[in-house]
């Protein structure tokens, strides 16, 4: 199958999904955002796939977020719809994958990209990845899952700050967080991911996948409120801040909130 905005390619029953708009940092328009969803289903029921890297095309960023400028313009009611289409979707089309799901991180991972990475079952970041959630920036919250996933990953203080400071942290911090499982050298990102994912197919693909949904379902609780993150995220689109965050993010300037 052709897709415009994906790289596939299934190598010793690895497939290796690669986000490809290098020049716009791989941010998620809807376009690549559904290749995206169906190229997981897809290798999800192919035989010939037992395990699933997801990374992006280029030395510079995994994925820089949602594509703020395909969002520009939505009213809150459409915020509501692209968060929940987007949550159920994908990120839990990833995180309740019975194939297991590996976030190779290559750079930027931010906004959306880091909450597709934190949907992944294990995140591997080369040295010089770089990962946050800006979106207060943008005068809105996080809307794929961050509110959840990160205070899951890292912890409620950690989360807290990371979220409403906006701020990036590298490679190391995340690590010391536990929001990456490992961090490599870069030039070695692809070979270490290749020796994890066999590492895990040379186990029963069976248990695996019901690894997957016991580990999951110890989390289910947490998670029955994505519905309030959707809400929070969508009231947002109502405010003249976000009119102001990512108009200065289009004229790449600092944003003035009053
Ligand atoms: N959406 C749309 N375009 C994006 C983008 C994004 N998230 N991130 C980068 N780009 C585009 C830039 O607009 C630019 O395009 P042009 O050449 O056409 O101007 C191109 O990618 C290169 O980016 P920069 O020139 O900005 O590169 P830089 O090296 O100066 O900065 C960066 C890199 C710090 C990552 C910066 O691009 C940045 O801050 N990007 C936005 C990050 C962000 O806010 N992500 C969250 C998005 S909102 C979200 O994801 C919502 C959600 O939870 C659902």
């Amino acid at each position: 199958m052709e897709f415009e905005n994906l790289l596939i390619k299934t190598e010793n029953n690895i497939t290796t999904i690669s986000i490809n708009r290098p020049k716009k940092l791989n941010a998620l328009n809807i376009k690549t955002f559904e290749e995206i969803a169906k190229a997981v289903k897809l290798n999800v029921l192919n035989e010939k796939t037992k395990c699933i890297i997801i990374t992006g095309v280029g030395d510079k960023a995994f994925i820089a977020g949602a594509d703020i400028k395909e969002f520009i313009d939505y009213s809150a009611s459409d915020a509501y719809d692209f968060s929940e289409k987007g949550n159920k979707f994908l990120f839990e089309v990833i995180e309740n994958s019975t194939k297991p799901i590996i976030a190779m991180i290559n750079g930027y991972a931010l906004g959306g990209g880091l909450e597709l990475a934190m949907a992944c079952h294990i995140r591997v970041a080369s040295e010089d990845s770089r990962m946050g959630l800006p979106e207060v920036s943008l005068g809105i919250i996080p809307g794929y899952g961050g509110t959840k996933r990160l205070p899951l990953l890292i912890g409620k203080g950690r989360a807290m700050e990371m979220i409403i400071t906006g701020r990036m942290i590298n490679a190391e911090e995340a690590k010391s967080f536990g929001l990456i499982n490992y961090m490599v050298k870069k030039e070695k990102l692809t070979d270490f991911c290749g020796i994890l994912a066999n590492k895990i197919i040379s186990n029963s693909p069976n248990a695996i996948k019901h690894a997957i949904k016991s580990l999951n379902s110890n989390y289910k609780e947490g998670f029955s409120n994505f519905s309030d993150e959707i809400l929070n995220f969508s009231k947002c689109f109502d405010s003249d801040d976000f009119k102001e965050g990512t108009s200065a993010f289009i004229e790449k300037r600092k944003p003035n909130f009053n």
